[in-house]
């Protein structure tokens, strides 16, 4: 006989296992700190096509109503606002919310409203009490319980759901697969990918569109210095020793056509979409 895989446990044991072997530091503290937030803003300002190309697949419209989950620095929440009626964006982490409040002010944008929860503690009925035309998930869904974050997502929803994810190992990790023997002494374990959450959704009833696309994503930096100041914490290289490993390695990489550091490549992308229907909502 044929068992039958449950899939949400396989996302949460690899989320399990990646969580672990990062010391348990969640990608939610990782965004606590303002400079890390800037960072990552001012990347994603570097490398403006996945922000065209997610805004682009969510087809917004001025009489749209957006709902942002883990909005990050407002990468997209901010010029989402700009063309939708109105945007909601949740996301937990202090540093993050700091950095897209000066992002809306900094672009005149007033029809936001955030909330600062993660998904999985968000109450639809209690903490939302409205549905939304679109709601996004872009690389946000860091959470143990991928089958309650996507019923909650249905649930939130009048017409269509997206999720960004990846396939395949992505530049950083193939930088952490490298650098956890080094600093760590032992190997790293990626996040569960796309093919993890196109199994969830269809073990669920759900049969997305799925669109896979490559983007480059890199991230430059002045100095070795500079690099390491920023990578330093995503890497867990909390001693003088293990930033020294990490200097080392990212020197490695260079290219001669660049006096600084680039890091970063082409990363596979994944856009699931669906329609929810009226039976799928709870909120009543
Ligand atoms: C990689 S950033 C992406 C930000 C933005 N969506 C974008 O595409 O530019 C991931 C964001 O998701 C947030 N996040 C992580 N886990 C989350 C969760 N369980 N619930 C809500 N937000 C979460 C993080 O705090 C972070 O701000």
């Amino acid at each position: 006989m044929v068992k039958s895989i449950d899939w949400n446990q396989v996302w949460r044991d690899e989320y399990n296992k990646n969580l672990a072997c990062r010391f348990n530091r969640d990608w939610v503290s990782e965004w606590t700190q303002k400079e890390n937030a800037k960072s990552f803003l001012k990347c994603s300002e570097e490398n403006p096509e996945r922000i065209r190309n997610v805004i682009e697949k969510l087809q917004v419209t001025p009489a749209s109503s957006v709902l942002d989950i883990g909005s990050g620095p407002g990468t997209l929440a901010v010029p989402l606002a700009g063309v939708a009626g109105h945007v909601t964006a949740v996301e937990p982490s202090a540093g993050m919310l700091e950095v897209m409040e000066e992002y809306a002010r900094k672009n005149e944008v007033s029809n936001i409203d955030i909330l600062q929860k993660r998904w999985e503690d968000v109450d639809v009925k209690e903490d939302l009490g409205r549905k939304y035309d679109v709601v996004t998930a872009c690389y946000s869904l860091c959470l143990p319980d991928i089958h309650s974050a996507i019923e909650s997502m249905c649930q939130a929803s009048s017409d269509s759901c997206h999720i960004f994810w990846f396939a395949g190992v992505t530049g950083w990790e193939r930088a952490m697969n490298d650098l956890w023997p080094l600093l760590h002494e032992k190997s790293y374990c990626c996040d569960p990918k796309a093919d993890v959450l196109y199994n969830v959704l269809y073990s669920m009833g759900i049969y997305p569109d799925v669109q896979s696309y490559v983007i480059n994503h890199s991230r430059k930096y002045d100095t070795i210095d500079s690099a390491v100041h920023d990578l330093k914490s995503q890497y867990c290289a909390d001693s003088e020793e293990k930033q020294d490993t990490l200097r080392n390695y990212l020197l490695r990489q260079k290219t001669a056509d660049w006096d600084g550091i680039e890091i970063g490549g082409a990363v596979n992308h994944v856009h699931f979409s669906w329609k929810v229907s009226p039976s799928d909502g709870g909120l009543k």
